[in-house]
């Protein structure tokens, strides 16, 4: 069978629905993911079958899922450019990882640096956690991806797929492209604490924080303890890295020389980055509290996506089927 012919490169990413996004998933990821949009078919994905490793809670699982769609559509991912869908709406993609599993060794899987820190940490392992990388390859491989925008820690994830897909190739014919991955910005965004924000530093701004629990975040930012109109260097303040992900050049450069000339004080620094954040995502929280009062919409749009999704997963698996002699 001929491999449909494609035009626009096809991007995949999917996200685990465990927890709110934070600026540094923001500028790190989510924003360049947005921007993809116009340069390709994309296909984004909430992956709850990958959750299920660490989520054992039903409601847990499904409020966390809601938020993220909610989220994604609130920072601008539009339904008519990306095609955005549950995991679990496609469960072609389990057919698949099963076959995929056939054609992957154990030791492969065994390698594998995320697994092997998860046990380190004490996480009990099950076969779903240790055969991860399979259902991620299933995913990017069941819509003939050819693009994957992804973080640091899961490029092996992406080797790993790229094996999955030569080793099928090389047995079956060529049904799959290789997928390449392409690098997330390297998150410059510090935490509170000056760390790289992540969750798991507990150092975050939450994305959708607002209000008092927003300043209460924003004036908790560690600095050292100049007083007042003393100078401030801007190129060692976590306060001036953050406000300098939403300022213009100007702004950075007037901000730069009014702490250097000792005429702000870190307060002062830590109510014009408040301002700015405010600034900057008043319309995606307007647009995320909007659709949150329209839950029926939000279900539609990952129907719609599934669907799309799910016959470009059909098609996959009919080629699948006829290659390995599952289909007479
Ligand atoms: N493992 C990815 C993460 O934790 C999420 C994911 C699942 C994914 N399937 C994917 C990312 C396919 C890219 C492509 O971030």
């Amino acid at each position: 069978m001929e491999q449909p012919v494609q035009s626009k490169p096809r991007i995949l990413s999917g996200v685990q629905p465990t927890g709110k996004l934070h600026l540094g998933n923001y500028f790190g990821a989510v924003k360049q993911h947005i921007e993809l949009q116009t340069q390709g078919e994309c296909f984004y994905f909430i992956a709850n079958y990958h959750a299920l490793t660490t989520i054992q809670d039903a409601a847990m699982l499904r409020d966390n899922s809601r938020d993220v769609a909610l989220d994604y559509l609130a920072l601008g991912l539009d339904p008519n450019r990306a095609v955005f869908y549950r995991q679990s709406d496609v469960p072609e993609v389990t057919e698949l990882a099963w076959i995929l599993g056939t054609v992957t060794n154990m030791g492969l899987l065994e390698r594998a640096v995320s697994y092997k820190e998860k046990i380190d940490k004490g996480i009990e392992a099950s076969v779903g956690l240790f055969t991860y990388p399979v259902l991620m390859a299933a995913d990017i491989l069941i819509v003939r991806s050819n693009m994957v925008p992804v973080g640091r820690d899961q490029v092996q994830h992406l080797e790993m797929t790229q094996d999955m897909a030569g080793k099928f190739n090389r047995a079956f014919g060529e049904v799959f492209p290789i997928p390449n991955w392409r690098l997330d910005k390297e998150s410059k965004v510090p935490g509170t604490d000056g760390q790289k924000m992540s969750k798991s530093y507990g150092n975050t701004i939450d994305l959708f924080a607002e209000g008092k629990p927003l300043e209460k975040t924003v004036m908790g930012i560690k600095t050292d303890s100049t007083p007042l109109g003393q100078p401030l260097n801007p190129d060692t303040c976590n306060v001036f890295a953050l406000y300098s992900l939403f300022a213009a050049d100007e702004e950075k450069a007037a901000l730069a020389a009014d702490y250097r000339a000792g005429k702000i004080g870190y307060g002062g620094a830590k109510k014009l980055l408040k301002a700015k954040i405010d600034g900057y995502f008043a319309p995606f929280r307007a647009k995320r509290k909007e659709l949150a009062g329209r839950p029926d919409t939000v279900e539609d749009v990952l129907r719609e996506g599934a669907k799309k999704a799910r016959a470009e997963a059909q098609l996959t698996m009919e080629l699948v089927r006829q290659a390995t002699g599952l289909r007479s």
